[in-house]
């Protein structure tokens, strides 16, 4: 049920893929629906080349015959389709259960759109209860854990490393009264590469709830 409504909302998005875009892939279980879809229209004979967010996701856009482009290569993305851990009716979300952000980042920044796709559990009134993974410098461990805990979070690390050879920890908040400052702090604290709070990145987000797709965009419109 809940694959199918990740399925759902993952064909909505790719139904926006035109002939000639370059296309961001996110990371995640939803996004792997988005990849199948896209892989179907390529082989339909859809003209489109992809950057990947994750060597995971690389891996299942060549499996499904999407040329791959590294990258380091590029400056700009047409359109993006990624997942989110958490999401709000003002588009603001949680990312990185996966561990890719900072390369979603990267790549949502360099889009002309960036879309997410989620099933209904991810919609939030307000973002703040998923825990928030932070892409940290190995060499800062110690550090950036001091800085999260002093900022109210409790912190655990992480197993193994990000496809980027860093370490997150999950910062867990009890409450997230002001994500644009946390934001800030983080982005300005030394050691911290990368954060899944996505407050301005996303243009629009597909929900699937029990079969039926809502778009909503930033700045009002849904459908
Ligand atoms: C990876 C992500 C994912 O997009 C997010 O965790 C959602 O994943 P899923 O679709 O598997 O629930 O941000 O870094």
């Amino acid at each position: 049920m809940q694959d199918d409504d990740k399925r759902l909302a993952a064909e909505a998005a790719v139904a926006e893929v035109r002939d000639g875009m370059l296309v961001g892939l996110g990371t995640g279980s939803t996004v792997r629906f988005a990849i199948e879809a896209l892989g179907r229209r390529a082989a339909a004979g859809l003209g489109i080349m992809a950057v990947a967010t994750s060597i995971d996701s690389a891996a299942k856009a060549a499996a499904v015959g999407i040329a791959v482009r590294n990258f380091a290569d590029v400056a700009r993305v047409d359109l993006t389709i990624d997942g989110a851990d958490e999401i709000d009716h003002r588009l603001a979300a949680i990312k990185g259960a996966g561990g890719a952000m900072l390369r979603e980042k990267i790549v949502a920044a360099a889009s002309t759109r960036m879309v997410v796709i989620a099933d209904a559990s991810k919609r939030v009134a307000a973002i703040g209860a998923a825990k928030l993974p932070v892409e940290v410098l190995p060499f800062a461990r110690s550090f950036v854990t001091a800085r999260l805990t002093a900022l109210g979070a409790a912190v655990t690390d992480r197993d193994g490393t990000t496809d980027n050879g860093n370490i997150v920890l999950d910062a867990r908040f009890a409450s997230l009264p002001d994500a644009r400052a946390l934001a800030a702090t983080l982005d300005a604290t030394p050691g911290v590469l990368g954060h899944g709070l996505f407050l301005t990145e996303v243009d629009a987000a597909y929900i699937a709830d029990d079969g039926v797709v809502t778009r909503l965009e930033r700045g009002g419109a849904s459908g």
